[in-house]
């Protein structure tokens, strides 16, 4: 089992496989990166799975795979075979901005992917162009559907804005309701590579606009989800992500692994090991090792909120938020 120095058990580990995109959402690159890493620094599905072995083997219980955009790599679903023939029992998810997904989801689904959280910031195909710098909203909304179809479980994240689409937070609810998906309101994480002038919104004012629409009871957190739950009158639940508050790391239990094998212990800090070297020499014992530190090195808490609180530099495309 993996512990950190704060007694927190760390099963989760985020895979980004690009850091690629094929949007430029406003709170994540709203420019292209001055440049992308080469794709020869990249490690093959091979590689990265050999290191993700060495993490189930030391516990590891969950796995999302994320980017940039996962699906712009090819073959996704060989690598999502590859670890569900490995370890069945493993939660094995993907964040995804559902772009591709239509055409796509029967292979991932028959390859043992389970679960996926898409974005979907908007209803209104102005404002998705908008947000993330293309006409993305039809895409995005047929690809959900066949997600939806072929039986994926499927999360929506909507990370309101206000001038932008803060009037639909109640429209996009009621849309992922009717659908059976829940939905998860993220704050905006302020980050050096934003569009500068976002204002986003606390979980107090989205709390403040749902309320006036719905009754609902604050069932807090659950587990080691980020999320802070609700429950309404019909029993529909609905989450925030407020990594601004006292208690978002407590239960953390995550490290996230880039493209590029760097392991990185927390979202927020710019720290990483590389397990790069290791992997490719076939050190399996070098590679445990360096997962072993960098969970020892998880920070206890980020530093969005308080009194130190900053921007951080580090860039969510690399990470999958
Ligand atoms: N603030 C909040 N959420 C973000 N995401 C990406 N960047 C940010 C940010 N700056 C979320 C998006 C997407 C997921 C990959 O990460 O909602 O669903
Ligand atoms: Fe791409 Fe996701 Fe970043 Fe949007 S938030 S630019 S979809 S990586």
């Amino acid at each position: 089992m993996l512990i950190d120095s704060y007694d927190r058990v760390v099963d989760y580990l985020r895979v980004s496989v690009t850091e690629r995109c094929n949007f430029r959402c406003q709170y994540c690159m709203p420019e292209k990166p001055f440049s992308w890493v080469p794709k020869e620094n990249l490690l093959t599905f091979e590689e990265l799975f050999e290191f993700m072995k060495v993490a189930i083997d030391e516990g590891v219980k969950k796995i999302r795979i994320t980017g940039g955009e996962p699906l712009l790599r090819e073959d996704l679903d060989a690598f999502i075979k590859m670890i569900y023939d490995y370890a069945p029992s493993i939660d094995l998810a993907m964040t995804t901005n559902a772009f591709l997904l239509k055409g796509t989801a029967q292979r991932l689904k028959d390859a043992g992917l389970k679960r996926i959280n898409v974005s979907i910031d908007t209803l209104k195909p102005e404002v998705a162009l908008a947000i993330a710098g293309k006409d993305v909203l039809k895409n995005v909304l047929e690809g959900v559907d066949e997600a939806l179809r072929v039986g994926l479980k499927v999360k929506v994240n909507m990370v309101p804005m206000k001038g932008m689409n803060a009037d639909e937070i109640v429209d996009v609810l009621e849309y992922s309701k009717a659908r059976g998906m829940s939905i998860r309101f993220i704050e905006y994480m302020e980050n050096a590579h934003a569009k500068a002038d976002i204002s986003g919104m606390k979980s107090s004012e989205l709390l403040e606009i749902l309320g006036k629409k719905y009754n609902f009871s604050d069932d807090g957190f659950d587990g080691a989800s980020p999320s802070h739950y609700y429950t309404m009158e019909d029993g529909y639940k609905f989450g925030i992500i407020e990594p601004y508050g006292d208690d978002f790391c407590k239960q953390c239990n995550r490290i996230r692994l880039t493209a590029e094998g760097h392991l990185i212990p927390c979202l927020y800090f710019d720290e990483a090991m590389s397990i790069a070297e290791s992997i490719k020499r076939g050190d399996i014992k070098g590679a445990a090792l360096v997962l072993k530190e960098v969970v020892k090195n998880k920070p206890e808490k980020n530093r969005w909120g308080g009194d130190d609180a900053e921007i951080s530099s580090r860039a969510f495309y690399e990470t999958g938020g």
